[in-house]
């Protein structure tokens, strides 16, 4: 089945299309014809966070750019003139009205390209920024529409789960792909910019939850501490490179900060105080040094990795997890990679690690178009009348 998978949940416009057959841990395959995605992050520097009305200007700005890469890669952008196109993009007009930028874009891609060849589209309905969400979903049905094709939507977590399966494969175009042998239980930690959840699945595609943040996602405690030592936002490369180089250099400067229910009998996170504690510790220490920022970006990451790491080992002893997947922009950081790769291998236990190298471990559409095909092989089509976006969207209803 060829598929396109659109991704617009957060501050990335991405697009991929790829190729896939067979099913889940017997014959399944996959080739990546195509992979395109624009960042929004400087748009969004200088409000320290992703602003919802700036992220859906941006994506209708960008979706048909990032769709004619996607398709040029897979020498799918035919130029060509199709029969009525003008009546055509007529019947679109409803579906993009508020989007009256991104019609203006896609008719003109629909006045000069012919139809590429594709069977089902694949879109992010949650969890998300709304917003940023209705306008891949509206995009999505009016391509529909148009190359009449069904949708298929995409839980954006289960997207991360499902990438992290191939491993640390590098991805090429046009090249056979595999996702790794999978031994279920299979638990999930899913560390992003919004989220931060122990996620079980005894079966495949099927979840329960073990625990989540109580206050702030792991990301976002990132952004915020980033923001407090005057790094720009997203602030995680940022903290990373500060420690890093901290642990180089030795410079620790006997600073502790707590390890949020790290002693607690349950999977639940809290990162809220760790900001709050690492803001008195800025208030304190005014002029800060760069030593002093060093300091505290590397105990700020020891912090969030012993807690990160210690539950989630918890969870595989206690339900026998035979695979962890660790997924998000969150699990792009060295360290916190470096520690569980330590910690899998010291438990001795017989779970194997799956870490999507970092370039996919933050957003891409290539794991929407994947998780996408594996709804699609069980018909899980949705009328476009019925598509909505979910901003809160769960993988399972007991949350
Ligand atoms: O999954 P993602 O790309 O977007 C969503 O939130 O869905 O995650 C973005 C988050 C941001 O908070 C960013 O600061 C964080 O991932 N991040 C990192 C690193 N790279 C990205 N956090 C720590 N270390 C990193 N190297
Ligand atoms: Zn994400």
């Amino acid at each position: 089945m060829r598929i396109l998978g659109i991704e617009t949940s957060c501050d990335d416009t991405a697009i991929a299309l790829i190729d896939a057959a067979g099913e889940f841990d017997s014959d399944f395959s996959f080739r990546v014809l195509g992979n395109a995605l624009i960042s929004q992050s400087s748009k969004h520097t200088e409000f320290g966070g992703v602003y919802p009305n700036v992220a859906k200007r941006e994506h209708q700005r960008n979706l048909v750019p990032v769709l004619m890469e996607a398709l040029r890669q897979g020498k799918q952008l035919v130029e060509g003139k199709t029969p009525a196109i003008e009546k055509t993009i007529e019947s679109i007009r409803m579906t993009l009205s508020r989007e009256p930028e991104l019609l203006v874009f896609l008719g003109g891609f629909l006045r000069s390209y012919r139809k590429p060849e594709i069977e089902c589209i694949a879109v992010t309905v949650g969890p998300g920024l709304e917003p940023a969400l209705w306008v891949g979903i509206n995009f999505a049905k009016a391509l529909s529409i148009v190359w009449n094709v069904p949708i298929v939507p995409v839980n954006h977590m289960e997207g991360h789960v499902v990438m992290s399966l191939l491993g640390d494969q590098r991805v090429a175009l046009a090249t056979n792909y595999k996702l790794q042998a999978t031994r279920l239980p299979l638990l999930s930690l899913l560390i992003s910019g919004g989220h931060t959840e122990l996620v079980l699945s005894r079966k495949w595609m099927v979840y329960e939850y073990l625990g989540r943040t109580r206050d702030d996602a792991v990301g976002e405690a990132f952004d915020k501490v980033a923001r407090l030592l005057g790094l720009p936002y997203p602030g995680g490369p940022h903290i990373s490179r500060l420690a890093a180089h901290a642990r180089k250099y030795g410079h620790s400067m006997s600073i502790f900060l707590p390890r949020p229910m790290l002693h607690e009998n349950n999977y639940d996170f809290s990162f809220a105080g760790l900001k709050t504690a690492v803001s008195r510790l800025v208030e304190k220490n005014q002029p800060m040094s760069e030593e002093m920022k060093g300091a505290i970006a590397r105990e700020f990451e020891d912090a969030v990795a012993d807690v990160l790491v210690a539950k989630t080992m918890r969870a595989i002893e206690e339900y026998n997890a035979q695979t962890l997947v660790v997924s998000g922009g969150v699990s792009a950081n060295t360290h916190i990679r470096n520690q569980f790769e330590n910690s899998t291998k010291d438990y001795g236990l017989a779970v194997t690690l799956f870490i999507p190298p970092p370039q996919f471990s933050t957003d891409n559409a290539l794991m929407i178009a994947l998780a996408g095909y594996f709804r699609a092989a069980n018909e899980e089509f949705t009328e476009r009348e019925s598509l909505r976006a979910k901003g809160d969207l769960k993988l399972a209803e007991k949350a």
